[in-house]
């Protein structure tokens, strides 16, 4: 088996190995004079099994060209297999048609991904959960709500928790996570404009007065979202807001948000590459996903339960 990695997010991929005790595939993936991606791969990967790293995270085109050029390059090389892992799965928002003419673009990225040549997809809570669908190879979801999981009840376990979902599209994610929180109550902000022209009202499912809420969303994008129902909360009586959300994309103004917002703290995982205000926020904490990552490639690898991992 080997791990390579394009360059969005090489400390994840390093943790990654380094659970794996193997090293990263030596390649380079670099920029001619004007943008264009080149790769090198320097070492051997005739028959391998090949786990490719690569998050289509901010800049999501260039660094999904970097995947699609690192799959063309391993097949080229003769690799056995080769598992596209990206942990964050970017373009996923677009996976239907909001109106007319518009594109499916989660559908393209599938096929892209495929059509250069990956044999297998392993990605990390995925926008919805039918993308897997998307694509015509098999395809491994991994959820991060166990890890989740096991940090709010080290971190709050002894508070009144109450899971909440930011809108109405959250409700099953949700619900996984108040089911491994013993069964905990659940929540959810409803977001409606009553009329055209007129700002949105939140409103709230659910009796959070004297609990402490904890927010679940796989993206934080722009923060708006999430800062506008921490506050939704806060003034329907909740004790305190933290969150807990996949993909910190974070993107523009998000981190200067969250820092004046109404929550206690944002948990985010490693799938994205923190930016340095990211790192920076003492809002902000990252919690490592390296280990669970690590340990789908392994079953992969040795061709044993992926599921059983989220029992
Ligand atoms: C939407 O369906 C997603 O689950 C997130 O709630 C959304 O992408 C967050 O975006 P933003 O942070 O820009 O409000």
């Amino acid at each position: 088996m080997k791990i390579m990695a394009g360059n969005s997010n090489l400390p994840l991929a390093r943790a990654i190995a380094g659970y794996l005790e193997l090293p990263l595939t030596d390649a380079s993936v670099r920029r001619f004079a004007d943008e264009e991606i080149f790769v090198e791969i320097h070492e051997n990967v005739r028959g391998e099994d090949v786990f490719l790293v690569q998050s289509t995270s901010f800049p999501a085109n260039d660094h999904l060209m970097e995947l699609l050029i690192c799959i063309d390059a391993l097949k080229r090389a003769s690799a056995k297999r080769i598992t596209a892992v990206a942990p964050y799965f970017g373009y996923a928002r677009q996976d239907r048609k909001p109106g007319p003419r518009t594109p499916i673009s989660a559908k393209l990225v599938a096929n892209l991904i495929t059509q250069a040549g990956a044999d297998r997809v392993l990605s990390v809570d995925l926008h919805a959960g039918q993308i897997q669908g998307f694509f015509d190879i098999p395809t491994d979801n991994l959820y991060a709500a166990p890890a989740m999981a096991a940090d709010i009840q080290a971190r709050y376990g002894d508070q009144a928790l109450m899971v909440v979902s930011p809108d109405v599209g959250g409700v099953v994610r949700a619900r996984a996570l108040a089911k491994r929180l013993d069964n905990a109550p659940l929540a959810i902000v409803d977001k409606r404009r009553e009329r055209a022209g007129e700002s949105e009202v939140m409103n709230i499912i659910g009796n959070v007065k004297g609990r402490h809420c904890i927010l679940i969303d796989d993206i934080v994008d722009s923060g708006g979202t999430l800062c506008n129902a921490a506050q939704a909360l806060i003034d329907a009586g909740a004790t305190s807001v933290a969150a807990y959300i996949t993909h910190g994309v974070l993107s523009g103004a998000a981190v200067a948000r969250v820092n004046k917002s109404a929550l206690k703290e944002l948990v985010i995982s490693d799938t994205i590459l923190a930016t340095d205000a990211t790192q920076n926020s003492d809002r902000i904490r990252i919690l490592s996903i390296a280990t669970l990552i690590g340990e789908a490639i392994r079953r992969i690898a040795d061709e044993s339960s992926v599921s059983s991992l989220f029992d």
